[in-house]
């Protein structure tokens, strides 16, 4: 790792997501800048040829060195699980509302911004077919809002600076922690389910999203655009647990959970979560999401437009995310 600036500027790039952009832009042999902070665990970048810089993203002017040479700058951090709705106000809203004041203060070279929104700002679709980037935002978590609050910063700032909004669904693959949780049941014997009615989801695997970002966030035709991104063909969470149980060569069973039970299981949780300082998966905020049983979305425009299509389907995507997490002891 070396300390400077480059072509491409990252932000979250510690975390999942972000570690797979990082890597896919090394693969191409770009020059990256990473964003981290004193705190971030640095172990998903330490065989990368990336730069790192020291910044806060609630403070712009600390912001100025590494936006000074940037022509690309890739907005991936964010606060996906917290113990209060200000957490993901402060990691979603502020921190966009700050890099986006510091690139148009000091990032004279930038040419494309890539905001990294969710589908959890639009919220769910209202029944099996998939909903588009014209359909109505209705978020339905602390979570979903902040980051249509975020997206709604940054269409203020798009008369001023080149920015690219992109949504992705759930994402899975090696290094994820959240739908690891899914695997873990699996091998327990486990197909949980919250709720009476079946969840049917986009899904998309992290590599997918990386090359999705980098080819959204440095594509001309995409500046002031906002897209989904997903594997074309939704899933229902039963198909993926069946997937896994082969995979893995386990029988399930299948344990119902009514809704209010799992709130009551998510405040315990959330009780733990606010006593241990590390906020966990399960907690109210996710219940909301998880009550609803149908987030599909279209991955249509990002097609048509910028002739973007995920290359990895969903078996094969599970395959490679199980033997990872089994070659790091983590299944
Ligand atoms: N994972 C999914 O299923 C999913 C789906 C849709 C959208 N997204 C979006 O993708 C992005 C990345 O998610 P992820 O799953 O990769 O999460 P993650 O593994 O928790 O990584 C979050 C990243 O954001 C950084 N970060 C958070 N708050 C920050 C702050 N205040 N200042 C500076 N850096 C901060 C973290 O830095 P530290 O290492 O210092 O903590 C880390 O690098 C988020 O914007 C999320 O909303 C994720």
């Amino acid at each position: 790792m070396e300390t400077g600036t480059a072509d491409f500027c990252l932000t979250g790039a510690t975390g999942f997501v972000g570690s797979w952009v990082a890597q896919a832009l090394c693969d191409q042999q770009a020059q990256v800048t990473c964003i981290i902070r004193p705190t971030s665990n640095l172990r998903w970048l330490e065989h990368l040829n990336v730069s790192l810089v020291r910044a806060s993203l609630l403070d712009a002017g600390s912001l100025r060195h590494p936006l000074r040479e940037t022509r690309f700058l890739f907005h991936i951090a964010g606060v996906t699980k917290a113990n209060h709705p200000y957490q993901y106000y402060q990691g979603n809203v502020e921190t966009t509302a700050t890099i986006l004041e510091a690139a148009y203060r000091y990032g004279k070279k930038i040419e494309h911004i890539l905001v990294l929104s969710s589908q959890a700002a639009a919220g769910p679709s209202p029944g099996p077919e998939p909903i588009d980037e014209a359909a109505p935002c209705r978020p339905v978590s602390e979570y979903g809002k902040s980051k249509y609050r975020a997206e709604q910063v940054a269409r203020e700032w798009m008369d001023r600076l080149p920015i690219t909004i992109l949504r992705p669904p759930a994402v899975y693959g090696p290094r994820d922690t959240d739908v690891l949780e899914v695997f873990k049941n699996v091998a327990r014997g486990w197909d949980l389910r919250v709720g009476r009615t079946e969840q049917q989801v986009s899904l998309i695997q992290v590599r997918d999203l990386a090359r999705g970002i980098i080819l959204a966030g440095t594509h001309p035709d995409a500046v002031g655009q906002t897209y989904f991104i997903a594997d074309p063909q939704p899933y229902f969470w039963s198909q993926v647990v069946e997937w896994l149980a082969r995979l893995m060569k386990r029988t399930v069973r299948t344990i119902r959970v009514p809704i209010i039970l799992a709130y009551a299981v998510a405040t315990l949780a959330e009780a733990w979560s606010a006593f241990s300082g590390k906020p966990g998966i399960i907690n109210r905020d996710k219940i909301k999401e998880v009550a609803h049983p149908y987030w599909v979305v279209s991955a249509d425009k990002i097609a048509r437009e910028l002739g973007f299509v995920t290359q990895i389907e969903l078996q094969a995507g599970l395959e490679e995310t199980y033997r990872w997490y089994r070659e790091q002891q983590w299944l």
